[in-house]
């Protein structure tokens, strides 16, 4: 692989580029032991000696019957360079496709995982870049195996909480599903590690997982002692959400591969969709009020902010609405799509039962977001910042802080603005859809070696693959669509980030006293504002 380091990044500068060649034909050799770097640079090789500009070519892959495809950039630029620089230039980005097989079946005609998923892939393009910060918490989220490891006991303690157990063995996933889960959380978040398994083949390795899909963690601190011999180490358990008192494993939501029941897209969609919403109003026409459009029955702290909405005597510079879901659904979710929503200045973020979905896609707006400061935390939000990334709202004192942000933005327009332009740009940055793959990574292969339990497929599981979610869906509806839209075609051609060390305890206090600090300044700021001009 070290070879291929530099090969890649110049991969990248097209501007290094040269002219290619055609080729009509590859030697079948080549086809069996593609995977080889010294056929890497063959290929490179005999690239070069032919002459053309731009070509792409298909083979069957031995018994692998996966289609390879090999697509050369055109290249324009003829830069002078020397001999060594040619030969690591004209690299090509050789993509295994991985497309759904709906034919493979057995004889009751059941759809079945095909036998030749690739169990193995060579990302071409080693790792140049470190990975975002947040995922330095992943070290911590593990810590407490660290020393004891997890046994098949200490494990066995989550199944009370389970929604489904998850094996991973030889790349290949059983789940063994205890309880439905509300709507189809469970199902996209197993299609999630099937699409992980399809990016990263033969890098996550064998495993045995517990998820919760409800709204709020259940391995709670308090109820797991180091003292008590028998209650200790705590039960591993996946979730979606941590909180500072919980134990649960933070993991990515459903959300990312799609929520069909309220027609939200999945991520790398939406994104896109978010970021061209961006460009739809800009900034300074925007409505010049704080917004907030959500189901306010989830939680007292909700009900409580409705209280402050717009009345004749008094404007707290709010606009807040009920999602009325069914009434949403009857009308085809015309009123609600995310990626139009962004035509307030400021926007609100509070918390429901627990973490909220709509947090990515709230801090994806370039409003500037008053983010209600939350207790739970979803894998990404931990390395934020208030006033670089959001404004604080302290949650007793909701009415008072956001109507002091909307004023203070309204003065600040700038200063508003970079701030809502950074929380966005994190969020389009930092959590692109490979970097939730990566974190996903990283989070199984840290747990994964925290196995002491020979990892056993359980008798009631079942092999679960793309194949066998997908392929019996055709009823032409939201679910299959978010699966097509979301599925991962190829083994990822770029190694997955660098992970970064886990935070130093006095590196993670200097990140707490900076978010403590700029609460504090914002605090300061409204309170002066308030004392001055008597209770509101
Ligand atoms: C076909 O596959 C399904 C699911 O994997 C399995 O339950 C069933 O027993 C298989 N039938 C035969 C005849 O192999
Ligand atoms: C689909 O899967 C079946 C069963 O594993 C396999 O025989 C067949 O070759 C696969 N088809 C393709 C196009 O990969
Ligand atoms: C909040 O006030 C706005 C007008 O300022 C209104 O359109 C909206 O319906 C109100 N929301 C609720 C939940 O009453
Ligand atoms: C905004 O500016 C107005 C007019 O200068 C001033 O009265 C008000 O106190 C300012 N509000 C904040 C929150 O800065
Ligand atoms: C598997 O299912 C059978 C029948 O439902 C049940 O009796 C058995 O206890 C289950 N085994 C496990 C390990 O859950």
């Amino acid at each position: 692989m070290r070879e291929n380091t530099h090969v890649v990044q110049s991969t990248e500068d097209h501007h290094h580029q040269r002219h290619q060649n055609p080729i009509t034909s590859l030697n079948s050799k080549l086809a069996k032991t593609w995977v080889t770097t010294k056929v890497f640079i063959f290929v490179l090789f005999i690239i070069f000696l032919s002459a053309s500009v731009s070509w792409m070519y298909t083979f069957v892959l031995g018994e692998n019957r996966f289609q390879v495809t090999s697509l050369f950039t055109r290249n324009t630029n003829r830069t002078p360079t020397t001999t060594t620089t040619k030969t690591i230039t004209d690299i090509p980005k050789i993509i295994i496709k991985i497309p759904l097989n709906c034919t493979a079946r057995n004889i009751t005609t059941t759809q079945t995982c095909p036998s030749n998923y690739p169990t193995k892939f060579e990302p071409a393009i080693s790792s140049s870049e470190t990975c975002p910060d947040y995922f330095r918490w992943i070290h911590r989220d593990l810590k407490v195996w660290q020393k004891t490891g997890i046994t098949r006991e200490t494990l066995e303690k989550a199944r009370p909480n389970a929604h489904f157990r998850v094996v991973i063995k030889s790349g290949r996933l059983y789940v063994h599903q205890y309880e439905k889960a509300f709507q189809t959380r469970d199902v996209f978040t197993i299609w999630g590690i099937l699409q992980l398994l399809r990016m990263y083949p033969g890098q996550i390795p064998d495993l045995e997982l517990l998820f919760l899909c409800h709204d709020r963690p259940a391995i709670w601190k308090r109820d797991f002692k180091k003292k008590s011999k028998d209650r200790w180490p705590p039960p591993p358990l996946f979730h979606y959400c941590g909180h500072r008192d919980a134990y649960d494993i933070v993991f990515p939501d459903w959300s990312f591969w799609g929520w069909p029941e309220l027609n939200i897209k999945e991520w790398n969609k939406l994104s896109v969709a978010l970021k061209e919403g961006n460009k739809r109003v800009k900034w300074e026409d925007r409505d010049p009020y704080a917004y907030w459009k959500g189901n306010p029955h989830v939680s007292p702290i909700r009900g409580d902010l409705m209280r402050w909405n717009f009345s004749d005597k008094y404007d707290p510079m709010v606009r807040l609405y009920v999602q009325d879901w069914r009434s949403e659904i009857e009308a085809g979710f015309r009123g609600s799509n995310l990626e139009d929503q962004c035509t307030h200045r400021y926007k609100i973020y509070i918390e429901g039962n627990a973490w909220s979905v709509s947090e990515k896609y709230i801090l994806s707006c370039d409003s500037m977001t008053l983010l209600v400061k939350p207790e739970y935390y979803d894998f990404f939000i931990r390395s934020m910042v208030p006033m670089k990334h959001f404004w604080p709202i302290r949650p007793n004192n909701k009415c008072g802080d956001l109507k002091f942000a909307v004023e203070w933005g309204n003065n600040n327009t700038e200063k508003a603005q970079i701030i809502g332009r950074q929380g966005s740009e994190y969020m389009m940055k930092n959590l692109e859809m490979k970097y939730v793959y990566d974190y996903m990574l990283y989070v199984l292969q840290g747990y994964g070696k925290l196995m002491k339990l020979d990892v056993t497929v359980p008798e009631n599981a079942t092999e679960v693959c793309s194949e066998t979610m997908a392929c019996p869906i055709t009823d032409g509806g939201l679910i299959r669509q978010c699966m097509d839209d979301s599925l991962v075609m190829s083994p990822s051609v770029k190694a997955a980030c660098d992970l970064p060390p886990p935070y130093r305890d006095y590196e993670l206090k200097k990140l707490l006293k900076k978010q403590v600090s700029a609460e504090r300044k914002v605090e300061k700021w409204t309170d002066e504002y308030w004392n001055l001009r008597g209770p509101k």
